[in-house]
């Protein structure tokens, strides 16, 4: 089903979910922006993730950190010197290309030989400083999660944490991807949800193993396939990891990566020790010993959680797009609608109740009177909305209206003053 990316790339930017960044100039590779409907889905996300992570664990605090630090830092992470993808470039066409996306030996673009490859760091530069001549450079992080090692002592510091403990980011991160591809899959710009566990070395396995099981039943309660869901064990570790996994998705694309669950060990600590000449070690309150602690690291992908959610999600059935996105998700939680648009007692009550859904119980509401009563379903259920309320001659007798499940089609009908528990009972759930 090669054309699903197709039809989620078609239906993201028609729907206000997701549109290609410079457009008007022709647009700019590996960049793309959330549109009304996308920055509610993908504040969601981070929201349930920010959530489970900090409330449904113990010891787990949150920063913010900036996206350029000082540039020793990725001279010591390893970034500067390691950070490389293979580049083949065609001696025929110099069209670049990533190495490892190859299928034979010749230029996918004229059939060309290629150069043999050659490492292409993939950190993205910029400059700071006012004087030309004396501007310095600097780096975009290739990675979020260096924010958190270089904050580690200050939280240390200022929360009274104890080992076994937590910081969790969800921050930007930009790489100069010599081929972004797959939509928001693989992309120049993009965003982390982070979670660095720091922990004695000698509980390094069990926290390993501890939180490779959380992650993957997080994500198994957010898609409606978790068959299409697996762990897949590197066979080549990145410069900072002692042993890897990855929590993998089955897209149209084959399976790809969507978090990686990473040992680190004391490879980060160590070396912002080293390099910047402070003291990383902690001391055991009860012992009094001294050594630096060892990391676990949950690294995913925001933007490819959010775009295989929707591969996930989209489904055609009896000649609707629904998108069975999980209710929380959802951008829009509930509809409003009048069952005529032209008759004003309708309107008004279907008004009515839209305000108070929306500004009162604070659920992201919409109310449409266009077109007929199908065509309104068919819209709201092409963005996921997961009720639609009608208002109609009944509920000017009774104070009733009918409400409609997105997944089902089955409409019950309830009473008015009883729509805002109905709604929070069913986003509990
Ligand atoms: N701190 C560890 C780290 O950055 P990574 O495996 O390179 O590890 C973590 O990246 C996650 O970030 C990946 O699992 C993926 O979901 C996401 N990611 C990496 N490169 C990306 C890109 N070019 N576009 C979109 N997401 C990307």
């Amino acid at each position: 089903m090669a054309d699903l990316t197709e039809k989620i790339i078609s239906l993201t930017k028609r729907r206000g979910f997701v549109y290609p960044n410079s457009e008007i100039y022709g647009g700019i590779q590996g960049f793309y922006d959330y549109g009304p409907l996308g920055v509610e889905m993908k504040n969601n996300l981070k929201r349930l993730w920010w959530d489970w992570m900090t409330k449904s664990h113990e010891d787990v605090v949150g920063i913010d950190g900036a996206i350029i630090t000082h540039p020793t830092v990725w001279e010591a992470s390893g970034h500067v010197q390691s950070f490389t993808d293979p580049l083949a470039e065609c001696k025929n066409c110099h069209k670049r290309w990533k190495a490892d996306d190859l299928d034979g030996d010749k230029c996918p673009n004229c059939g060309g030989d290629l150069l043999e490859s050659k490492p292409f760091n993939i950190m993205v530069e910029t400059t700071l400083g006012v004087v030309e001549g004396e501007k310095k450079v600097a780096y975009l992080r290739g990675e979020a999660c260096q924010t958190i090692y270089l904050d580690y002592q200050n939280v240390l510091d200022s929360m009274r944490v104890k080992l076994p403990f937590g910081i969790v980011q969800i921050g930007k991160a930009f790489r100069n991807e010599i081929t972004p591809k797959n939509f928001l899959f693989r992309q120049r710009e993009f965003e982390q949800w982070d979670l660095q566990w720091f922990t004695k070395p000698q509980e390094m396995e069990k926290w390993f193993e501890f939180w490779k099981g959380e992650r993957m039943s997080w994500y198994g309660e957010l898609f409606n396939h978790p068959e299409k869901l697996r762990f897949k064990e590197h066979d080549e570790l990145a410069h900072y990891a002692k042993k890897a996994f990855d929590i993998q998705y089955e897209s149209p694309f084959g399976w790809k990566e969507m978090e990686g669950i990473h040992w680190r060990g004391d490879w980060d600590l160590s070396r912002h020790g080293k390099f910047s000449g402070k003291d990383m070690n902690y001391t055991d309150p009860q012992t009094g010993e001294k050594f630096i602690p060892n990391i676990v690291e949950t690294s995913g992908g925001v933007d490819r959680c959010f775009f295989f959610l929707l591969l996930d999600a989209y489904t055609e059935e009896d000649k609707r797009v629904v998108l069975k996105l999980h209710p929380k998700l959802s951008p829009v939680k509930v509809a409003v609608f009048p069952l005529l648009a032209n008759k004003p007692d309708l309107v008004d009550k279907a008004q009515e109740i839209y305000k108070s859904l929306k500004s009162r119980a604070g659920f992201a509401t919409v109310f449409d009177g266009r077109g007929n009563i199908g065509k309104r379903y068919l819209a709201q259920d092409e963005i996921g909305t997961p009720w639609c309320v009608t208002v109609d001659f009944d509920t000017l007798k009774n104070n009733t209206v009918t409400i409609r499940d997105r997944d089902t089609t089955q409409q019950e009908r309830i009473s008015v003053d009883s729509l805002s528990s109905y709604l929070a009972d069913k986003l509990r759930q």
